[in-house]
């Protein structure tokens, strides 16, 4: 390996992997390398800029906590938590669509009756949320889990604002037998992912904004079925289209229908304007 050149060295790296390593593994290192060594031919990189992008990754390190993960942050907002997303779910036509799940998840949220207001203490435009649990079939699917989770009127989410109960606009219910569903919540709002790290430098330097269209979370689970995580996006917010995270697909923005009749707002307990939000999410097989 002495006379190692330009043109030689990529060849003797990939050698090294030996052929008993396990196969995907070998199969992910040999591309990795590849694709590395060739991103460094074609942008001719400069030492000084390696080591910028080493300074990069290590302070991203450094800003990463276990609530607070950078790495994932800068995974999602170059599009490869999308990108990965949607290689795994290749030819799942009939099944909702995945979107990314994002930091502010919290397990163990409190156990809701079907039908049960998010609401409580929450100023903004209230709304009843429902539909069905299917399998790709159409068919209903019994005691699936809803796991719901959203932001409030100021844009945070529980978990970012001390001023908030920790489960605030969080909940999990299952569905009824006939796979239905429903909830009252406060319609989300449009926010920024966290800026004050490595990311949002990234993001800047790029000359991009930070917002996500405003959405609703859910981690939909039932036995015998794919779990499913995913959000719905109001299909007129001002970010639809240009989500930092690339979360949105077609079929994920959907039409929070406005209903301005009091009569109507007060069958479900609510104060006109509200709206409508009717989807029914589908579920592969496990
Ligand atoms: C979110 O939707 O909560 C989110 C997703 C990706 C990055 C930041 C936030
Ligand atoms: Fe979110």
């Amino acid at each position: 390996m002495r006379n190692i050149s330009e043109d030689t060295l990529t060849d003797a790296v990939l050698a090294t992997i030996d052929d008993k390593a396990d196969p995907r593994f070998r199969e992910i290192m040999f591309a990795l390398i590849r694709h590395l060594h060739g991103f460094a031919r074609d942008v001719d990189l400069t030492k000084e800029e390696w080591l910028a992008a080493i300074e990069f990754l290590y302070q991203t390190g450094e800003k990463t906590t276990r609530k607070r993960n950078e790495f994932i942050l800068l995974s999602d907002t170059l599009g490869l938590s999308s990108l990965v997303d949607m290689i795994s779910s290749r030819g799942d036509d009939e099944a909702t669509e995945v979107s990314v799940l994002g930091p502010f998840y919290i397990d163990g949220a409190p156990m809701l009756k079907n039908g049960a207001d998010l609401i409580g203490g929450n100023a903004g435009e209230p709304g009843i949320v429902r539909g069905r649990v299917l399998s790709v079939d159409g068919d209903p699917i019994k005691g699936a889990m809803l796991d719901i989770w959203q932001n409030a009127s100021n844009g945070f989410y529980s978990n970012e604002d001390p001023e908030q109960d920790d489960f605030n606009l969080r909940g999990r219910l299952i569905a009824a037998d006939d796979g239905s569903y429903s909830f009252t919540t406060i319609r989300p709002m449009p926010y920024t992912v966290p800026e004050d790290g490595p990311a949002g430098v990234m993001l800047q330097a790029m000359g991009r904004h930070p917002w996500r269209p405003a959405h609703l979370h859910f981690k939909v689970t039932a036995d015998g079925y794919q779990g499913l995580i995913t959000e719905l996006y109001p299909d007129n917010d001002e970010y639809i289209d240009e989500d930092a995270v690339f979360g949105v697909r077609e079929s994920l923005a959907v039409t929070f229908v406005r209903n301005v009749s009091q009569e109507d707002a007060t069958k479900n307990g609510l104060n006109a304007p509200f709206f409508n939000l009717d989807y029914d999410f589908r579920l592969r097989s496990a």
